[in-house]
């Protein structure tokens, strides 16, 4: 099995640069589909899923080009609405396909969605807004079958703002005939995104960046290029680092308007922050303060993604925190690897307790999903001696070059 191997105890110091958002380029990846010409997009990080995700556009007939961070995706010769079994089920946001497949041609056929093991990950937010819309689902030879004479707008309310449900609604109803009325949407800067790539498209949608939206219908997109944001959960894994290592760094392109929860929490920790030029520096010689309370939740909230490195880097503050998960209920199977490293972690539910103690030491350990494996490299940067993190391809679905941004901050870190 792949993995990292970390000799720690040092502070971070140094600066990076931030690559783009893999949460905001698959939605705009599904949403190339929906249109009959060219996408263009830039700053795409060079990550596994994306990769998978353009193979599935290439294997419906998309012609894409890439080059570097640059993506050209040409989707008019796109000719089947089937999502490659393979592929598809290797992540969970295939699932995101069936809003514009539905659109494009009135029909989807794709597995069911695989992804990181945190938790059950129902689709039932999917499937019941996608009928309310017009399509009728039905499982067929192991596949979900979503068909439609045609998507009709329509007012949609979601018991809970699930933010993959709210791409697919979006995907849905921007070439749906009529208006659509989202109500207690997602609200996440990667869901502001993809509104703000469709609208570059002709997509008619207002309440952008609230949890209500109005979508109007169109007939036909246009051709568009878009620039990514910057992955805010990088962002907050390599801040989390610097955290747990009382290191000082800079992290070049960050936008910290989407990330003041978590910035919140660090300052708490006894973090310094100074935003200038597009650069937000962090200093956290002090940030060894424990935290009261903090609780996982969707947007503005502290978000799920970045509770593993967080519950890391609490691991190595002076004194007791208390964490509690709200959104995905398998997110603690990394307690038991941060305590083989010598942590105090214990796990009742929702909730973790974590009598930081100042240090941890060297271990091997393994990684099962990918931000567990980010903050198991945290704890590992973090600790004395040499740390073995096994199952290193979980980490690399959503860090581009986690070894290479680290070893920039100075840290001795290899793979193998
Ligand atoms: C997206 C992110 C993921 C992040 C999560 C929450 C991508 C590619 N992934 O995942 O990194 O952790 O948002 O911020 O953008 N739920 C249902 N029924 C559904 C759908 C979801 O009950 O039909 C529940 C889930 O079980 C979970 C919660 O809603 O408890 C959040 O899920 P959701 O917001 O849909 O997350 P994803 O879109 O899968």
């Amino acid at each position: 099995m792949e993995w990292f191997e970390l000799s720690g105890g040092m502070p971070l110091h140094g600066s990076i640069t931030l690559q783009g958002s893999k949460n905001a380029a698959l939605p705009l990846l599904a949403g190339a589909i929906l249109h009959r010409g060219k996408t263009t997009l830039y700053h795409v990080p060079d990550i596994r899923d994306i990769s998978v995700m353009i193979q599935i556009l290439q294997k419906m007939g998309c012609r894409v080009h890439k080059e570097g961070s640059t993506l050209q995706i040409d989707a008019a010769c796109a000719d089947t609405p089937c999502v490659d079994a393979f592929l598809g089920e290797q992540m969970r946001s295939s699932i995101i396909l069936m809003g514009a497949l539905l659109g494009r041609f009135q029909k989807a056929v794709l597995p069911f969605p695989g992804g990181c093991v945190i938790g059950v990950r129902p689709i039932d937010l999917h499937v019941t807004s996608m009928q309310k819309l017009g399509a009728v689902l039905r499982e067929e030879d192991g596949m979900l079958c979503a068909k439609t004479e045609g998507l009709c707008g329509n007012r949609i309310h979601l018991r809970f703002p699930s933010v993959g449900a709210t791409e697919n609604i979006i995907l849905a109803a921007v070439c749906a005939k009529g208006v659509t009325e989202l109500e207690n949407g997602a609200k996440e800067p990667e869901i502001v995104e993809l509104c703000r790539f469709l609208r570059g498209k002709g997509a008619k949608i207002s309440g952008i960046g609230t949890s209500c939206l109005r979508i109007e219908g169109v007939e036909r997109l246009r051709d568009s290029s878009y620039t990514l944001m910057p992955d805010r959960i990088v962002a907050g894994t390599y801040l989390f680092a610097a955290a747990a290592t009382r290191g000082q760094i800079c992290l070049c392109g960050a936008r910290p308007q989407d990330m003041m929860e978590v910035l919140h929490i660090l300052k708490k920790m006894g973090a310094e922050f100074r935003y200038i030029d597009e650069k937000l520096w962090m200093d956290g010689r002090n940030a060894y303060y424990p935290v009261d309370y903090v609780c996982t939740d969707t947007y503005p909230g502290f978000p799920t993604d970045l509770q593993s490195q967080l519950l890391a880097a609490l691991c190595v503050a002076e004194g007791k925190s208390r964490v509690r998960e709200s959104i995905f209920e398998e997110r603690f199977r990394i307690a038991p690897q941060l305590n083989r490293m010598g942590a105090h972690v214990t796990v009742d539910g929702r909730e973790a307790i974590v009598e930081g103690c100042g240090h941890l030491k060297g271990a091997d350990v393994r990684a099962e999903e990918l931000r567990g494996g980010a903050a198991l490299v945290v704890a590992g940067l973090a600790a004395k001696g040499t740390t073995r993190v096994y199952g290193r391809t979980f980490i690399e679905r959503g860090y581009e070059d986690i070894a290479g941004d680290l070893g920039k901050l100075g840290a001795v870190i290899s793979k193998g």
